[in-house]
């Protein structure tokens, strides 16, 4: 009894005390939620996840209008109203992660609104070219030039649509990376906060793995309504994010590994020390593999050794008998 009430005190003093570090450690958290924000693109980000929590206003009651001129989706109520949720996190739309599975809509990205000028963009967000898409009652002048802002600049590279694994990055980096700016919150392995993903508990490698590009756009622009660092506030780049991602994506998951990842030349044994424990789930899978490898070959080797000393043995005996 002693003993779990000790934990559940000491806890969260302890996450608190991480908080306050990584706090006080100059990355300017709490500057993140700041209504004015003139870094290019961040406030219309966290307005396009999530507008309701950054404007820290309740949701609009029911589901957005526009929500039930599709069937296919059936979530319902508050998220039906963020940006994200129809448009993804890729920003792409039906085209892109969201073209299937349960977060299929058949609406489309706003990618093919970049080229539009901020007063065109503003113009689709008071519904004038379609009324159902009207949010003029929600947002100022200010909220709706950031989010055209942030539609021209909304950018979802560097992850394969099929795979879901980053392409080039360099994980040394992304390593460096992680250490200096996440793990004071989020734990060298990335379990220490714990999220909720789609109805299972997930760690950041979790997240990694499943929704790369929420991980990506998350590590640039934060979370609405909670201290979660901003990436464009630390000076970091989209560059950086996907590097980071590429080196979230071998902190450990809690998922199988559906499939054989070749190894990453070099940087492997690097990711394994720097990590420890369960992290090098995947490496010393991969090493045990080849480790099981070589045995076989091994023992093919004697089996085959063992079977030309046979024949070699016949033909002798054969050839013995028949001398004689
Ligand atoms: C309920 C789903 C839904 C929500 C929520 C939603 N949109 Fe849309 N959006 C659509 C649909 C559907 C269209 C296509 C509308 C049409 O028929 O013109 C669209 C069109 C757009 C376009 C034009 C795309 C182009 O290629 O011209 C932009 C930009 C856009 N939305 C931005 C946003 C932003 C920013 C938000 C959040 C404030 C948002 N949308 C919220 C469904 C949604
Ligand atoms: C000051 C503490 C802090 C630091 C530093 C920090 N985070 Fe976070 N992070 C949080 C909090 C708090 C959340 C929100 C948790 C929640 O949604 O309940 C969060 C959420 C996230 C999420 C979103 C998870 C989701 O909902 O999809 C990602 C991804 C993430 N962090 C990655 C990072 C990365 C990468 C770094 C380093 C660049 C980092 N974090 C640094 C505190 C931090």
């Amino acid at each position: 009894m002693k003993a779990k009430l000790l934990v559940g005190l000491g806890l969260p003093l302890v996450l608190g005390a991480m908080m306050l570090f990584a706090g006080g450690a100059g990355q300017s958290v709490h500057a993140a939620q700041a209504p004015q924000d003139d870094t290019p693109g961040v406030r219309g980000a966290m307005l396009y996840d999530n507008w309701f929590a950054a404007l820290n206003v309740a949701a609009p009651a029911g589901n957005m209008p526009l929500w039930d001129t599709q069937t296919t989706n059936t979530r319902s109520g508050e998220d039906t109203w963020r940006c994200v949720t129809c448009h993804g996190w890729d920003y792409l739309g039906k085209d892109g992660a969201y073209g299937s599975g349960s977060n299929y809509t058949g609406f489309p990205g706003v990618t093919g609104a970049r080229e539009k000028s901020a007063a065109e963009i503003v113009a689709v967000l008071k519904g004038e070219s379609n009324t159902l898409h009207d949010f003029s009652t929600f947002f100022s002048e200010d909220d709706l030039n950031d989010l055209a802002e942030f539609v021209q600049i909304a950018e979802s590279g560097y992850v394969n649509l099929t795979t879901l694994k980053v392409e080039g990055g360099d994980i040394a980096a992304g390593e460096q990376l992680y250490d200096a700016q996440c793990a004071s919150c989020h734990g060298a392995d990335g379990a220490l906060l714990k999220f909720r993903f789609e109805g299972r508990d997930a760690t950041l490698g979790t997240l990694a793995l499943l929704d790369p590009w929420r991980f990506l756009h998350k590590t640039q622009y934060g979370t609405p309504g909670t201290d979660m660092v901003i990436g464009a506030h630390i000076g970091s780049t989209l560059e950086n994010g996907r590097d980071i991602l590429l080196y979230a994506q071998s902190l450990p998951s809690g998922l199988e590994i559906q499939e054989a990842q070749p190894p990453l030349a070099g940087d492997e044994t690097e990711a394994t020390e720097a990590v420890g424990g369960p992290a090098g789930g995947l490496f010393s899978g991969i090493a045990t593999a080849f480790g099981a490898m070589l045995t076989s070959l091994g023992f093919a080797v004697l089996l085959g050794a063992f079977l030309v000393g046979v024949i070699f043995l016949v033909v002798w005996l054969v050839r013995d008998r028949k001398s004689k």
